[in-house]
């Protein structure tokens, strides 16, 4: 497995690799990887000769007061990993290969960037969009995979690909979660015991959102109310959002149509934790 640190070596790599006639997979990452990435890495390995995952922890996509200092970090155990599984090539820039003095460009997906997220992270899928369309030019894979655990980041990274006509396909990987039902994220670390406990609650208010749903409450503000209520019963979280919006869309619910995402954000002190279900129509 071959770690490549420069945006040079990095096409040199792809350029290669092409002329070979082989295709090449890819999978974006923040590092510190655990087995939601991992599973990414496996879908990604079935499709593609060759693997690229990316390990940078990219500062365009925190706000000013986010975890981007604290974000955690270890290369060394994400090598290893990357190694087992099978990984072709490590890209590992640092800030200043991948963003220089003089940047001014950013890749904007209006509209599904403002909502959700998108609120309280007023810059946050700017930095997504922008790092990952650097990152394809560099790469310059046949297809990505990205995790449904961020659904709108997935449909934001969509509809970048089909506005700039990136030659990328996009494969969406299922969520991953814990024994427990905890979607698995690097932030879980930062949650104390009484806040991991009590994080269980928002995978319960989404099985709630889909048990009410398939027993015939069609409302969404009466869905959202309960999921609310539960989490403000069953845990100290403070609730940043709960949306009920079309699965492909992002905008409002097609009664009848497209299949529904339940997303939810919550904060457990300072940490900001995101997890979703789709409710499908049929
Ligand atoms: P990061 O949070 O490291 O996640 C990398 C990929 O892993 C994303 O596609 C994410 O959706 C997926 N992922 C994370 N946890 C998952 C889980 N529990 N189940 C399934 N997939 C999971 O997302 C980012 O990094 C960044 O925004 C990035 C796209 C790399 C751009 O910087």
């Amino acid at each position: 497995m071959k770690v490549i640190k420069t945006i040079e070596e990095m096409r040199r790599w792809s350029r290669s690799t092409r002329a070979r006639g082989e295709t090449i997979g890819f999978v974006p990452t923040m590092g510190y990887l655990h087995e939601g990435h991992l599973r990414l890495i496996r879908e990604a390995k079935k499709h593609a000769d060759r693997l690229v995952v990316s390990i940078y922890v990219n500062p365009t996509q925190f706000g000013p007061n986010e975890d981007f200092e604290r974000y955690p970090r270890d290369f060394a155990r994400d090598e290893s990993l990357c190694k087992q599984e099978g990984v072709d090539a490590v890209f590992y820039p640092s800030n200043e290969e991948m963003y220089r003095p003089f940047h001014k460009t950013y890749v904007i997906t209006e509209d599904l960037s403002e909502i959700m997220c998108g609120v309280s992270r007023p810059t946050h899928f700017r930095g997504v969009t922008t790092i990952v369309a650097k990152l394809f030019n560099i790469v310059q894979p046949d297809f990505a995979v990205f995790g449904q655990k961020d659904a709108q980041q997935a449909v934001i990274i969509k509809r970048m690909v089909e506005d700039l006509n990136f030659p990328v396909k996009i494969i969406v990987a299922p969520i991953v979660r814990e024994s427990d039902g905890l979607a698995m994220s690097s932030r879980n670390k930062y949650l104390n015991s009484r806040q991991r406990k009590e994080a269980t609650v928002l995978y319960r208010s989404l099985q709630l959102a889909e048990k009410e749903y398939s027993g015939g409450n069609h409302d969404p503000e009466s869905i959202k109310q309960k999921m609310r209520r539960l989490i403000e019963r069953e845990s100290g979280g403070k609730i940043d959002y709960i949306e009920m919006v079309d699965a492909e869309t992002l905008g409002a619910p097609r009664p009848g149509e497209g299949d529904i995402l339940v997303a939810l954000a919550v904060y457990f002190n300072s940490t900001r934790l995101i997890d979703n279900t789709i409710l499908k129509i049929r």
